[in-house]
Protein backbone atom coordinates (compact mmCIF):
# COMPACT_ATOMS: atom_id res chain seq x y z
CA UNK A 1 0.00 0.00 0.00
CA UNK A 2 1.18 3.81 -0.76
CA UNK A 3 2.03 5.74 2.03
CA UNK A 4 0.40 9.19 2.39
CA UNK A 5 2.74 12.39 1.88
CA UNK A 6 4.12 14.60 4.83
CA UNK A 7 1.62 17.40 4.60
CA UNK A 8 4.62 19.70 5.05
CA UNK A 9 5.01 19.08 1.39
CA UNK A 10 1.82 19.71 0.31
CA UNK A 11 1.50 23.36 -0.14
CA UNK A 12 3.22 23.63 -3.85
CA UNK A 13 0.33 24.90 -6.44
CA UNK A 14 0.37 24.46 -10.02
CA UNK A 15 -1.74 26.72 -11.49
CA UNK A 16 -1.24 27.58 -15.06
CA UNK A 17 -4.40 29.18 -15.99
CA UNK A 18 -5.06 32.19 -13.97
CA UNK A 19 -8.98 31.68 -12.24
CA UNK A 20 -8.45 35.01 -10.76
CA UNK A 21 -9.12 36.30 -14.05
CA UNK A 22 -11.30 33.66 -15.44
CA UNK A 23 -13.69 33.22 -12.74
CA UNK A 24 -15.63 36.28 -13.86
CA UNK A 25 -16.50 34.61 -17.29
CA UNK A 26 -16.04 31.08 -16.19
CA UNK A 27 -19.66 30.42 -15.89
CA UNK A 28 -20.94 31.67 -19.33
CA UNK A 29 -19.47 28.60 -20.93
CA UNK A 30 -19.16 26.05 -18.73
CA UNK A 31 -21.82 23.79 -17.38
CA UNK A 32 -21.86 21.20 -14.31
CA UNK A 33 -22.16 17.49 -16.35
CA UNK A 34 -22.49 13.82 -15.41
CA UNK A 35 -25.13 14.65 -12.17
CA UNK A 36 -26.94 11.06 -12.81
CA UNK A 37 -23.66 9.71 -12.59
CA UNK A 38 -22.20 11.38 -9.40
CA UNK A 39 -25.74 11.26 -7.46
CA UNK A 40 -26.02 7.64 -8.81
CA UNK A 41 -22.45 6.86 -7.11
CA UNK A 42 -23.82 8.34 -3.91
CA UNK A 43 -26.81 6.84 -3.71
CA UNK A 44 -25.15 3.50 -4.43
CA UNK A 45 -23.43 3.86 -1.65
CA UNK A 46 -24.34 1.96 1.89
CA UNK A 47 -23.56 5.02 4.28
CA UNK A 48 -27.28 6.44 4.86
CA UNK A 49 -29.92 7.69 2.07
CA UNK A 50 -28.73 10.35 -0.52
CA UNK A 51 -30.66 12.84 0.94
CA UNK A 52 -28.81 12.46 4.31
CA UNK A 53 -25.52 12.61 2.94
CA UNK A 54 -22.76 14.46 3.38
CA UNK A 55 -21.04 15.46 0.50
CA UNK A 56 -17.82 16.94 -0.73
CA UNK A 57 -16.87 18.92 -3.63
CA UNK A 58 -12.77 18.54 -3.78
CA UNK A 59 -12.18 22.17 -6.21
CA UNK A 60 -15.39 22.85 -6.83
CA UNK A 61 -14.64 26.06 -8.24
CA UNK A 62 -17.38 28.90 -9.36
CA UNK A 63 -19.54 26.26 -7.78
CA UNK A 64 -21.91 24.47 -10.50
CA UNK A 65 -21.73 21.28 -9.06
CA UNK A 66 -22.99 22.03 -5.76
CA UNK A 67 -25.71 24.32 -7.16
CA UNK A 68 -26.72 20.99 -9.36
CA UNK A 69 -26.82 18.66 -6.06
CA UNK A 70 -27.43 20.83 -3.14
CA UNK A 71 -31.17 20.36 -2.63
CA UNK A 72 -30.49 16.05 -3.43
CA UNK A 73 -28.56 15.88 -0.68
CA UNK A 74 -28.26 16.88 3.33
CA UNK A 75 -25.03 19.23 3.64
CA UNK A 76 -22.62 19.89 0.90
CA UNK A 77 -19.00 21.44 0.89
CA UNK A 78 -16.48 22.69 -1.18
CA UNK A 79 -13.16 23.71 -0.92
CA UNK A 80 -11.35 25.78 -3.33
CA UNK A 81 -7.63 26.80 -3.46
CA UNK A 82 -8.50 30.12 -6.30
CA UNK A 83 -9.79 33.18 -4.00
CA UNK A 84 -11.92 33.97 -7.33
CA UNK A 85 -13.82 31.26 -7.97
CA UNK A 86 -14.61 30.79 -4.23
CA UNK A 87 -15.91 34.03 -4.58
CA UNK A 88 -18.52 32.89 -7.58
CA UNK A 89 -19.21 29.90 -5.33
CA UNK A 90 -20.39 32.39 -2.69
CA UNK A 91 -22.58 34.41 -4.77
CA UNK A 92 -24.42 31.37 -5.51
CA UNK A 93 -25.60 30.51 -1.92
CA UNK A 94 -26.93 32.44 0.60
CA UNK A 95 -25.91 32.84 4.17
CA UNK A 96 -27.52 29.82 6.18
CA UNK A 97 -27.71 27.57 3.35
CA UNK A 98 -26.90 23.69 3.52
CA UNK A 99 -23.50 24.65 1.51
CA UNK A 100 -20.28 25.38 3.52
CA UNK A 101 -17.47 26.86 1.42
CA UNK A 102 -13.73 26.75 2.58
CA UNK A 103 -10.40 28.35 0.59
CA UNK A 104 -7.84 25.81 0.99
CA UNK A 105 -6.14 22.73 -0.77
CA UNK A 106 -7.54 19.30 -1.62
CA UNK A 107 -3.65 18.12 -0.81
CA UNK A 108 -4.61 18.57 2.80
CA UNK A 109 -8.49 18.60 3.52
CA UNK A 110 -9.26 20.17 6.78
CA UNK A 111 -11.70 18.09 7.90
CA UNK A 112 -12.26 15.01 10.75
CA UNK A 113 -10.93 11.41 9.68
CA UNK A 114 -14.48 9.61 8.42
CA UNK A 115 -16.47 12.32 7.59
CA UNK A 116 -18.03 12.62 4.25
CA UNK A 117 -20.11 9.86 2.71
CA UNK A 118 -19.41 11.12 -1.01
CA UNK A 119 -16.56 13.32 -2.49
CA UNK A 120 -16.61 14.64 -6.16
CA UNK A 121 -13.70 15.65 -7.87
CA UNK A 122 -14.40 17.80 -11.07
CA UNK A 123 -12.07 18.25 -13.68
CA UNK A 124 -9.61 19.57 -11.05
CA UNK A 125 -6.82 16.37 -11.39
CA UNK A 126 -4.88 18.04 -14.57
CA UNK A 127 -4.11 21.32 -12.15
CA UNK A 128 -2.29 19.24 -9.57
CA UNK A 129 0.53 18.04 -11.16
CA UNK A 130 3.16 19.40 -13.54
CA UNK A 131 3.97 16.52 -16.17
CA UNK A 132 7.64 15.37 -16.41
CA UNK A 133 8.46 14.42 -12.85
CA UNK A 134 10.41 11.62 -11.79
CA UNK A 135 7.57 10.14 -9.40
CA UNK A 136 4.33 10.34 -11.45
CA UNK A 137 2.10 12.23 -10.40
CA UNK A 138 2.62 13.09 -6.85
CA UNK A 139 -0.20 15.43 -5.91
CA UNK A 140 -2.85 12.89 -7.49
CA UNK A 141 -1.79 10.62 -5.06
CA UNK A 142 -1.83 12.97 -2.51
CA UNK A 143 -5.16 14.06 -3.30
CA UNK A 144 -6.50 10.40 -3.19
CA UNK A 145 -5.15 9.67 0.34
CA UNK A 146 -6.79 13.13 1.39
CA UNK A 147 -9.80 11.84 0.25
CA UNK A 148 -9.70 8.31 1.71
CA UNK A 149 -9.04 9.20 4.75
CA UNK A 150 -11.98 12.00 4.97
CA UNK A 151 -14.55 9.56 3.55
CA UNK A 152 -16.70 7.00 5.97
CA UNK A 153 -15.64 3.51 5.65
CA UNK A 154 -18.04 2.76 2.09
CA UNK A 155 -17.78 6.41 1.22
CA UNK A 156 -17.77 7.11 -2.55
CA UNK A 157 -15.22 9.19 -4.11
CA UNK A 158 -16.37 10.22 -7.89
CA UNK A 159 -13.42 11.55 -10.29
CA UNK A 160 -14.81 13.35 -13.31
CA UNK A 161 -11.88 13.98 -15.60
CA UNK A 162 -10.73 14.07 -19.35
CA UNK A 163 -9.45 10.76 -20.80
CA UNK A 164 -6.53 11.21 -23.08
CA UNK A 165 -8.47 9.97 -26.43
CA UNK A 166 -11.74 12.79 -25.08
CA UNK A 167 -8.96 15.01 -25.51
CA UNK A 168 -7.87 14.37 -28.99
CA UNK A 169 -11.70 13.29 -29.69
CA UNK A 170 -14.21 15.31 -27.41
CA UNK A 171 -13.24 19.01 -28.63
CA UNK A 172 -13.43 20.07 -31.69
CA UNK A 173 -10.14 22.60 -31.55
CA UNK A 174 -7.71 19.67 -30.99
CA UNK A 175 -6.86 18.97 -34.50
CA UNK A 176 -5.80 22.20 -34.51
CA UNK A 177 -3.72 22.36 -31.21
CA UNK A 178 -2.30 19.38 -31.36
CA UNK A 179 1.41 19.91 -29.26
CA UNK A 180 -1.16 21.68 -27.06
CA UNK A 181 -3.20 18.64 -26.58
CA UNK A 182 -0.04 16.33 -26.16
CA UNK A 183 0.93 18.50 -23.42
CA UNK A 184 -2.54 18.70 -21.55
CA UNK A 185 -2.73 15.00 -22.22
CA UNK A 186 0.35 14.34 -20.03
CA UNK A 187 -1.14 16.38 -17.05
CA UNK A 188 -3.94 13.38 -16.90
CA UNK A 189 -3.08 9.67 -15.32
CA UNK A 190 -4.16 7.58 -17.57
CA UNK A 191 -7.14 5.62 -16.56
CA UNK A 192 -5.37 2.25 -16.11
CA UNK A 193 -2.73 4.03 -13.69
CA UNK A 194 -5.45 6.14 -12.13
CA UNK A 195 -7.11 2.63 -10.95
CA UNK A 196 -3.68 1.44 -9.87
CA UNK A 197 -3.09 4.58 -7.67
CA UNK A 198 -7.35 4.02 -6.27
CA UNK A 199 -6.63 0.39 -5.27
CA UNK A 200 -2.60 1.47 -4.00
CA UNK A 201 -4.60 4.44 -2.04
CA UNK A 202 -6.55 1.23 -0.33
CA UNK A 203 -10.19 2.46 -2.28
CA UNK A 204 -11.98 -0.66 -3.24
CA UNK A 205 -12.66 -1.42 -6.94
CA UNK A 206 -15.08 0.71 -8.17
CA UNK A 207 -15.90 1.78 -12.01
CA UNK A 208 -16.00 3.91 -15.29
CA UNK A 209 -19.00 5.64 -16.59
CA UNK A 210 -18.75 7.81 -19.71
CA UNK A 211 -21.76 10.03 -20.32
CA UNK A 212 -21.37 10.42 -24.44
CA UNK A 213 -24.26 12.78 -24.96
CA UNK A 214 -22.94 15.70 -22.34
CA UNK A 215 -20.84 18.47 -23.56
CA UNK A 216 -18.83 20.74 -20.95
CA UNK A 217 -19.77 23.61 -22.47
CA UNK A 218 -23.50 22.58 -22.63
CA UNK A 219 -24.96 24.84 -25.75
CA UNK A 220 -21.99 27.14 -26.46
CA UNK A 221 -19.77 24.28 -27.45
CA UNK A 222 -20.06 24.06 -31.25
CA UNK A 223 -20.32 27.43 -31.58
CA UNK A 224 -17.70 28.22 -34.55
CA UNK A 225 -16.82 31.07 -33.56
CA UNK A 226 -16.41 30.23 -29.79
CA UNK A 227 -12.50 29.83 -29.37
CA UNK A 228 -12.30 33.60 -31.17
CA UNK A 229 -13.50 35.29 -27.73
CA UNK A 230 -11.82 35.09 -24.74
CA UNK A 231 -14.47 34.58 -22.01
CA UNK A 232 -15.20 30.92 -24.43
CA UNK A 233 -11.18 29.81 -24.32
CA UNK A 234 -11.53 30.85 -20.62
CA UNK A 235 -13.87 28.12 -20.28
CA UNK A 236 -11.31 25.07 -21.08
CA UNK A 237 -7.92 25.79 -19.77
CA UNK A 238 -6.24 23.62 -22.18
CA UNK A 239 -6.43 27.57 -24.04
CA UNK A 240 -4.41 28.70 -21.30
CA UNK A 241 -1.16 26.34 -22.39
CA UNK A 242 -0.73 27.86 -25.95
CA UNK A 243 2.19 30.64 -26.20
CA UNK A 244 0.87 34.19 -27.65
CA UNK A 245 1.85 33.38 -30.92
CA UNK A 246 0.89 29.71 -31.14
CA UNK A 247 -3.09 31.29 -30.04
CA UNK A 248 -2.61 34.09 -32.82
CA UNK A 249 -1.84 31.38 -35.00
CA UNK A 250 -4.52 29.49 -34.12
CA UNK A 251 -7.28 32.05 -34.01
CA UNK A 252 -6.20 33.64 -37.53
CA UNK A 253 -6.52 29.65 -38.76
CA UNK A 254 -10.09 29.47 -37.01
CA UNK A 255 -11.22 32.80 -38.36
CA UNK A 256 -10.38 32.04 -41.79
CA UNK A 257 -12.10 28.49 -41.64
CA UNK A 258 -15.45 30.45 -41.12
CA UNK A 259 -14.41 32.56 -43.46
CA UNK A 260 -14.27 30.42 -46.74
CA UNK A 261 -17.19 28.00 -44.72
CA UNK A 262 -14.59 25.13 -44.11
CA UNK A 263 -15.77 24.96 -40.44
CA UNK A 264 -19.19 23.53 -41.30
CA UNK A 265 -17.71 20.32 -42.58
CA UNK A 266 -15.00 20.29 -40.09
CA UNK A 267 -17.30 20.72 -36.96
CA UNK A 268 -19.41 17.58 -38.29
CA UNK A 269 -16.73 15.66 -38.68
CA UNK A 270 -15.17 16.50 -35.14
CA UNK A 271 -19.03 15.80 -33.86
CA UNK A 272 -19.40 12.27 -35.30
CA UNK A 273 -15.55 11.72 -33.50
CA UNK A 274 -17.24 13.09 -29.91
CA UNK A 275 -20.23 11.46 -30.11
CA UNK A 276 -18.24 8.33 -29.93
CA UNK A 277 -15.95 9.01 -27.00
CA UNK A 278 -17.57 11.83 -25.28
CA UNK A 279 -16.05 14.54 -23.33
CA UNK A 280 -15.63 13.34 -19.54
CA UNK A 281 -14.98 10.10 -17.75
CA UNK A 282 -16.33 9.26 -14.17
CA UNK A 283 -13.91 7.02 -11.90
CA UNK A 284 -15.88 6.44 -8.98
CA UNK A 285 -14.27 4.23 -6.15
CA UNK A 286 -15.36 2.99 -2.26
CA UNK A 287 -13.34 3.54 0.79
C1 LIG B 1 -11.42 23.37 -14.35
S1 LIG B 1 -11.75 24.07 -12.80
C2 LIG B 1 -13.08 23.02 -12.24
C3 LIG B 1 -13.96 23.71 -11.22
C4 LIG B 1 -15.20 22.90 -10.85
N1 LIG B 1 -14.85 21.67 -10.20
C5 LIG B 1 -16.04 22.64 -12.08
O1 LIG B 1 -15.92 21.54 -12.62
O2 LIG B 1 -16.76 23.55 -12.50
C6 LIG B 1 -10.43 23.51 -11.78
C7 LIG B 1 -10.53 24.06 -10.37
O3 LIG B 1 -9.64 23.34 -9.52
C8 LIG B 1 -9.12 24.29 -8.59
N2 LIG B 1 -7.90 23.73 -7.97
C9 LIG B 1 -6.71 23.48 -8.57
N3 LIG B 1 -5.83 22.97 -7.66
C10 LIG B 1 -6.50 22.90 -6.47
C11 LIG B 1 -6.13 22.48 -5.17
N4 LIG B 1 -4.90 22.03 -4.89
N5 LIG B 1 -7.05 22.56 -4.18
C12 LIG B 1 -8.31 23.03 -4.43
N6 LIG B 1 -8.71 23.45 -5.66
C13 LIG B 1 -7.83 23.39 -6.67
C14 LIG B 1 -8.87 25.50 -9.45
O4 LIG B 1 -8.62 26.67 -8.69
C15 LIG B 1 -10.14 25.55 -10.27
O5 LIG B 1 -11.17 26.23 -9.62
Amino acid sequence: MLKPRDPETLNILTEYENYSVTSHSYDTTRQPIGMEVILGCFAASNTCPLHEQIILDAGCGTGNYLQAIHNKVGICHGIEVNEGMLAQAQNKFGNGSHVNLDHGSLLNLPYPDDFFDGIMCNQVIHHLDDPGKTDAFPNVKAMLFACYRVLRPHGVLVLNLCSRQQLVDGFWWADLIPKIVDKMAARIPSLDFTGKMLEAVGFQKGGIIVPLHETLQGQSYCDPKGPLQKSFRDGDSTWALLSEAELHQTLERIHAMNEDGSIIEYLDEREKRRKRVGQTTFIFARK
